[in-house]
């Protein structure tokens, strides 16, 4: 059991604010400390990536297995080559056009980067973000930050400060509220460290974006939905590891109308206001549910949206969420990926 601690807030939403919230973040980091900060795809919990033991205090506060590696985060194509042994011409394509960006890249670990953050395995993940936050803490420490989503591990990734404050309250000294995340779920991995390009986490950089870069197939070590985005397809056992899941059961249907919509859930012998229901074409009219929420009906918006409707039906103690099946379209993948995993049980 960690002792509890008293966990700052700071806003960054004027310059003042901003550069004050820089120089606290700073000091912390610089001390081995942990600091919750924003970056365009989700918050993460950062530590300075080079000392051995802020980065094993990461582990502890997430509850992370010590076999998964951290994401070292860098503000500089030279400190990402000092984080790397090898810098192959695919990454220099790659960086000039995702990064900086929600684009993460395996290569062979230079000897700087202790054991704790590559979970003793010989290959960095690097990552340049855009958010102008996380970019002026890294400058003004000067050295990279190793930073997972800022959650208890395998539950949904904070896309607010509140998301952060509720579960990491009294674990960390310095949480830095910077709103909502633009991007909304976790950067696209990409291993380069393999002969072949391979895509080891989806995100909102797709593979058809990636393979138009590098000219050359992506191969791909996570699982995809099959074409018809069958239910049995979304609950394949074993295949699925359960992963940014709500508390609550998740469920991913399809539905003509309202009626179909009820007569699904009475299936499962529960009443309509114990179910939130995330949609996007259209509310399902005429019945009482727990909760609505309505997700714009392009990719970009819905992956901006969801994690924030998923922390809210937690919240609001749903038994059932019920997601409206998505196109099964590259742009979509990302969230195919993390609806599946959140649907697996
Ligand atoms: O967008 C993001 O990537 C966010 C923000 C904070 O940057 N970070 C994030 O970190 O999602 P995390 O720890 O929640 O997920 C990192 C993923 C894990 O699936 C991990 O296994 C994989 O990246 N990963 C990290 N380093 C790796 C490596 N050397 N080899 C293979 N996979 C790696
Ligand atoms: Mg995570």
């Amino acid at each position: 059991m960690l002792t509890r601690i008293i966990t700052e807030t700071l806003p960054i939403h004027n310059p003042d604010l901003f550069a004050w919230a820089v120089r606290q973040a700073v000091a912390k980091l610089q001390s081995g400390e942990l600091v919750a900060l924003p970056t365009e795809t989700v918050y993460g919990l950062a530590a300075n990536a080079l000392d051995a033991k802020a980065v094993a205090r990461i582990f502890s506060v997430k509850g992370r297995p010590t076999h998964n590696p951290i994401i070292v985060h860098i503000a500089s194509l030279a400190m990402a080559q000092t984080c790397v042994r090898q810098w192959p011409s695919l990454a220099d394509k790659l960086a000039a056009a995702f990064w900086p960006g929600p684009l993460t890249l395996v290569l062979p670990r230079s000897p700087i980067i202790p054991d704790v953050v590559t979970a003793g395995g010989p290959t960095v993940g690097v990552r340049w973000p855009s958010h102008p936050f996380i970019q002026a803490v890294i400058r003004d420490c000067g050295f990279p930050l190793a930073a997972p989503s800022a959650n208890p591990a395998n539950q949904i990734s904070p896309t607010l400060a509140e998301h952060v404050q509720r579960s990491l309250d009294g674990q960390i000294p310095l949480i830095i509220d910077g709103g909502s995340t633009e991007v909304g779920l976790e950067s696209t991995v990409l291993d380069l460290s393999a002969p072949k390009p391979c895509l080891l986490r989806p995100g909102m950089v797709p593979v058809t974006a990636l393979e138009l870069v590098i000219g050359d197939v992506v191969e791909t070590r996570v699982q995809i939905l099959d074409e018809d985005q069958g239910k049995a397809a979304l609950r394949s056992p074993g295949l699925l590891r359960r992963h940014y899941a709500p508390k609550a059961r998740l469920v991913i249907w399809q539905w003509r109308d309202t009626p179909d919509l009820a007569a699904q859930i009475a299936r499962h012998g529960l009443t309509s206001r114990q179910i939130h229901v995330i949609a996007h074409t259209r509310i399902p009219q005429g019945t009482e549910w727990g909760g609505i929420h309505l997700l714009p009906r392009e990719p970009e918006g819905f992956a901006r949206g969801l994690y924030a409707a998923l922390h809210h039906c937690d919240e609001a103690g749903a038994h059932l969420i019920v997601v409206e099946a998505l196109p099964f379209e590259p742009h979509w993948q990302a969230i195919l990926d993390r609806l599946q995993r959140a649907a697996a049980e």
